[in-house]
């Protein structure tokens, strides 16, 4: 796969075999996911979801199979990731957004739940910071925000053992190193990752109180579900 020119366009290619694609590059992907619907409180019933960077839909197909009647906002800048939603979720309330984040507009006080996964890695600290923002005033009170993501910056010590134990994993999914190769031409293109010790003071700097770190693999990669209270 070559790497595309921006965001939408790089996506639409990588929609083409995007499961599979995802269980094979990212480390810990289908536990990851789990978490979306095993982290949530027992008992909390959500009327509206906001999927950031919805891609083809895994972590939104997650949530419906608990939450088969609420209805779900996606959005993602990719039109060939949202075509495969709508492919896949058509007896569902879904309302479908083409839109890059910083230019969705944000309801006040209405989603119970917001959701990102691997999508705001994609975002630089200040697109994050105002992104955190947006989505604390987005949530409705006791609202919940639950994100998944690589969290480590280029520049920490760390990073380049990441990028070592990164490239064996992938190298196993894969008969040659021709993914890992774009792989890593991706990340360089388009993937800006920061420390979740950023990540967690920046939600508390948008409002939130309690934040829980649910699950960390190797360090970097993080589920937490933060609480408009
Ligand atoms: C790695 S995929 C994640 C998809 C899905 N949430 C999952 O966990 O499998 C990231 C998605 O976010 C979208 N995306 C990334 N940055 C974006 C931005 N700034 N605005 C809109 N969509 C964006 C991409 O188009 C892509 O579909």
């Amino acid at each position: 796969m070559k790497i595309e020119d921006n965001i939408a366009n790089e996506f639409d290619s990588f929609s083409k075999n995007y499961t599979n694609d995802m269980i094979g590059c990212v480390p810990h992907y289908l536990t990851l996911m789990s978490c979306f619907t095993e982290q949530l409180p027992k008992k909390f019933n959500p009327t509206n979801i906001l999927d950031i960077g919805c891609g083809n839909g895994n972590v939104t197909s997650k949530l419906l199979s608990l939450f088969p009647d609420t209805k779900y906002t996606l959005l993602d800048a990719s039109q060939e990731m949202l075509r495969l939603c709508q492919k896949r979720f058509k007896n569902s309330t879904v309302e479908y957004v083409a839109s890059y984040f910083n230019d969705f507009d944000f309801k006040e006080d209405y989603f119970d739940l917001i959701v990102a996964g691997f999508s705001l890695h994609h975002c630089d600290a200040n697109e994050k910071k105002n992104l955190f923002r947006k989505i604390y005033n987005s949530l409705a009170k006791g609202g919940i925000f639950s994100c998944t993501d690589l969290m480590i910056n280029k520049d920490n010590p760390q990073h380049p053992k990441l990028l070592e134990e990164w490239k064996v994993f992938v190298n196993s999914n894969f008969a040659d190193e021709k993914k890992w190769q774009w792989l890593k031409e991706h990340y360089d293109e388009f993937d800006k990752p920061d420390d979740y010790n950023n990540q967690l003071k920046w939600l508390k700097e948008a409002g939130f109180k309690s934040i829980e770190i649910t699950t960390r693999k190797e360090g970097y990669w993080v589920h937490l579900q933060a609480l408009k209270g």
